[in-house]
């Protein structure tokens, strides 16, 4: 009777069916009623190789290098369990291995994924998609990540008893803006064709011809353009498919690859960041069950990480006469402080940002309300309707407004243009604080802020606003710093650091790449760019102790658990908590998302 497992009660409240088990190389595993052997392989941490499976993705079992052998415990005439002469249970496996993706469990089942035959069968499947292979490691940017190549040292005979010429396909061919296709490395998985079907709902994608040339076309007069494009070049488990802005920029495995969170809209998606000399090169998604799955948008992509490389503040500045100069930064923060006095605090408006973390936020509010004693506190809203679709992207285009408006930054004095134009207008406006955003940018402002006596912004790159301004403050960007931000849906999530400034540079140099680590501020061959910038909390702290405040914070984290000690949103979560379940959303600290494995295609890939 041991086949009739354990009672699980949990499970049998929530499903009203006792909770199967089957055994996987004679591990006992739990498993949910209809799942795959290779889902439930995968949550009990016991890899069977597979190229075609994605758990987001419908099963297509075409690639066959998930063979497993499957038995189930044989019965008498009578119902009861056969057992040989040890008393241990007889287990019947059928005649051909079965595909792990594509065969539901049964309770009691039996799977074997280190016996010979399946040894030798993945041995097979790996010769038979190395045939027509090109031997293109040493040029293909998925060299050093590749599923491939990682199941060749692991799966394959490394051997090859071809003889005859390589069957060549098209090279380079263009699907649409971002992506391009090399016909002779695709190993037909299909992930391809199903994620533009099913998940970016463009169903332009099919297999065309048979055997050795079989290869994947675009419908006729169609495009692979869908905002989401950029994906299958992450679910591709070889190079077939390379990123038109990533092609040949950098190996990977010169490369470091460090979480974060996109700023591109209130979605939050998670990031991994990465990274060569201090320069960002590509941004990939992270995996996060609760938030984006396995996917990001080509704009989110795209479009943030070049103003991170380019055109930034690296220092901080200050006016005198008509022009900017590099200042230290006490300096900068001295000439700012004795300005601000001389204003009333009505005089002054702050502009707090849905760019910047709640840390920043917090400390701006509490610097605006407790020190220079002013409700004079909103921050600008950047919302688009266009951007907003059915998949991830938002409208809202800034990753924390629900962090800002948690932070009391609004309505206090709302900041529509007309309003501020006229404030500025009429001198009851005399001074802008503003937090990382080029408010020259929005119009009807740009000619009123000549009128304004004292500017001073934190920015992170140049602008028309950092030109006329009194003071510059050069702001972290968020991929230099550490700190949260609230999503959409009220998810607190944390990101940390992936480049180095001159202030987190110690703190940094563990994380880099090979081509990073050996940098330092005495030792700057291998840096691109090290920047004098500071995170804004840092910043406003500095400003604060100008004022007396005495504020000690030493790091992000500092400032967070201060939060978490007083609001009650934010009770019982800290940084550590955040990280493990990948997020906590506000007010349920206590009770957390289930938290499940994720999903990771390969393992080779530096981190
Ligand atoms: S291009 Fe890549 S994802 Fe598409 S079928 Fe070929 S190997 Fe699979
Ligand atoms: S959906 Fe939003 S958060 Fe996600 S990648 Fe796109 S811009 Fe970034
Ligand atoms: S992963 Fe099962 S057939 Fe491809």
């Amino acid at each position: 009777m041991e086949y009739l497992f354990e009672f699980k009660i949990e499970y049998y409240k929530q499903y009203g069916v006792l909770m199967p088990q089957i055994y996987i190389d004679d591990k006992r595993c739990e498993a949910k009623l209809n799942q795959t052997i290779i889902e439930v392989a995968y949550q009990n941490g016991i890899i069977i190789p597979h190229f075609c499976w994605h758990p987001e993705l419908s099963v297509s079992g075409n690639c066959r290098m998930c063979l497993v052998e499957v038995g189930t415990p044989k019965r008498l005439a009578d119902g009861s369990f056969e057992k040989d002469d040890n008393g241990k249970l007889k287990i019947n496996y059928f005649p051909k291995l079965q595909i792990a993706c594509a065969t539901q469990i049964s309770d009691g089942m039996h799977v074997r994924t280190l016996s010979k035959p399946v040894i030798e069968a993945q041995e097979a499947v790996m010769e038979f998609l190395l045939i027509n292979h090109p031997l293109d490691c040493p040029i293909c940017d998925e060299a050093g990540q590749c599923k491939l190549q990682e199941y060749a040292f692991k799966y394959s005979e490394g051997e090859s008893r071809f003889v005859e010429t390589k069957n060549h396909k098209d090279k380079r061919q263009s699907w649409g803006p971002n992506v391009l296709f090399d016909a002779e490395r695709c190993i037909s998985c299909s992930r391809c064709i199903r994620f533009a079907k099913e998940i970016a709902k463009q169903d332009v994608l099919t297999f065309v011809n048979r055997g050795d040339h079989v290869t994947i076309q675009l419908f006729e007069g169609k495009l692979f353009d869908s905002p989401y494009s950029m994906n299958v070049i992450d679910i591709c488990p070889v190079g077939a498919l390379t990123s038109k802005d990533f092609r040949f920029k950098s190996r990977v495995w010169d490369m470091s690859f460090n979480d974060s969170i996109c700023p591109g809209c209130s979605r939050g998606c998670n990031i991994k960041i990465g990274i060569r000399n201090n320069e960002i090169l590509r941004i990939d998604p992270a995996s996060n069950p609760y938030v984006n799955k396995h996917w990001l948008c080509d704009w989110g992509r795209l479009n943030i990480y070049p103003n991170i490389n380019e055109h930034r503040v690296t220092e901080p500045m200050i006016k005198n006469e008509s022009t900017l100069n590099a200042v230290s930064w006490q300096e900068a923060i001295s000439f700012a402080a004795s300005n601000l006095r001389k204003f009333k605090p009505s005089e002054i408006m702050f502009i707090g940002s849905a760019f910047c973390t709640n840390e920043d936020n917090y400390l701006l509010s509490n610097f605006v309300k407790k020190i220079v004693k002013s409700n004079n506190l909103d921050f600008i809203e950047h919302t688009d309707d266009s951007f907003e679709d059915d998949l991830l992207r938002t409208k809202d285009k800034t990753p924390n407004s629900n962090g800002a408006i948690e932070f009391g930054i609004t309505n206090n004095m709302e900041v529509k243009t007309s309003d501020l134009v006229a404030k500025i207008k009429s001198k009851q406006i005399k001074v802008l604080y503003i937090l990382d955003y080029d408010i020259s940018k929005i119009s009807g402002l740009e000619n009123e802020l000549n009128h304004l006596e004292f500017i001073i912004v934190h920015a992170q790159n140049h602008s028309r606003l950092t030109q006329i301004a009194n003071v510059v403050f050069a702001a972290s960007s968020f991929a230099e710093s550490e700190g949260t931000c609230i999503n959409v849906n009220k998810r607190v999530q944390h990101f940390d650091a992936a480049l180095t400034t001159v202030e987190n540079q110690r703190y940094m140099g563990m994380k880099m790449s090979r081509l990073d680590k050996f940098g330092s501020h005495n030792d700057r061959w291998t840096q691109h760019e090290l920047r004098r910038c500071k995170q804004n909390w840092a910043i406003i702290q500095m400003l604060a102790n100008q004022f007396n405040a005495n504020w000690t914070y030493k790091s992000s984290s500092d400032v967070f658990d201060e939060i978490a000690n007083l609001l009650p949103d934010f009770k019982g979560m800290n940084y550590k908590l955040l990280d493990y379940y990948q997020g906590l959303t506000l007010g349920r600290a206590d009770r957390p998302d289930e938290k499940v494995l994720n999903y990771v295609s390969h393992y080779l890939r530096p981190e």
